[in-house]
């Protein structure tokens, strides 16, 4: 995990910190990423212009509908608390862009509030997941690699159809338990052996754990690396408020 100051480190520097992401498997903090010269419209422009990647505004809504944002909320509100973006609960791993067949490497996140307690995201990078896995759970990683699923998302089924692991160049992933096809009894057994296997590594020294505060951003390759949530307290709406855009390499 590499940690950043913003206010300490030149945007040239970042630059080549994100162009260096088609291989680099490691999430990247930025502490102090956002303040009132530099907002979350000066990041949009900065990754777009300065560092020429492309943005991806699809952004599927609570309610299905594929929309196109340049920054969408992840935030707890109680109406819509049944899905993990606006849940106070623990997030289980998973990859946000897996449903989208060649979608963007890059998700770039803003933590406009962090939340008093709690919501520590926690990262699995491929490389040590395929270590863990060809030393503990051969059979399964083998399902992983040559097992194809279909995840899809939103009314206008969005979908994706790939092994949730692919080894070409140097690995990808696509997981998201919930989003996955799962009626063939062998691919729902997969999926359950997957979750539970993620969940069993979670406190394991192969999974980072980070806390922003408010105010921090943080980027990763959405197919290199796993995430997840742990659960936060909120005492109102929007006691926690991240925001998300992704985007296209060079
Ligand atoms: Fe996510």
């Amino acid at each position: 995990m590499i940690i950043l100051d913003k206010n300490e480190s030149t945007l040239e520097e970042l630059k080549h910190r994100i162009l260096g992401f088609r291989k680099e498997d490691s999430p990247l903090i930025l502490r102090k990423a956002c303040d009132e010269n530099f907002t979350e419209k000066s990041w949009f422009d900065y990754l777009e212009k300065e560092c020429s990647l492309t943005p991806d505004m699809r952004h599927i809504s609570f309610e299905g509908e594929l929309t196109q944002k340049k920054w969408w909320e992840i935030s707890n509100q109680i109406d819509k608390s049944s899905a993990y973006a606006h849940s106070t609960t623990a997030q289980p791993f998973h990859s946000d862009n897996a449903w989208f067949a060649r979608g963007p490497e890059v998700n770039f996140f803003i933590m406009k509030k962090q939340a008093v307690s709690g919501g520590e995201n926690l990262f699995y990078p491929i490389n040590r997941l395929l270590n863990d896995l060809e030393k503990e759970d051969e059979g399964l990683l083998q399902d992983l690699l040559h097992t194809e699923v279909t995840i899809s998302k939103g009314n206008e089924n969005v979908s994706h159809r790939t092994p949730i692991i692919v080894t070409e160049g140097t690995g990808k992933i696509f997981w998201n338990y919930y989003r996955t096809d799962k009626s063939e009894k062998f691919v729902k057994d997969m999926c359950d052996r997957f979750f539970s296997y993620l969940s069993n590594k979670e406190e394991s020294s192969s999974v980072m754990e980070f806390r922003c505060e408010s105010d921090d951003a943080f980027l990763f390759n959405d197919q290199k690396i796993l995430h997840a949530r742990k659960s936060f307290n909120a005492f109102k709406e929007r006691d926690r408020v991240l925001l998300q855009s992704m985007w296209y390499l060079p």
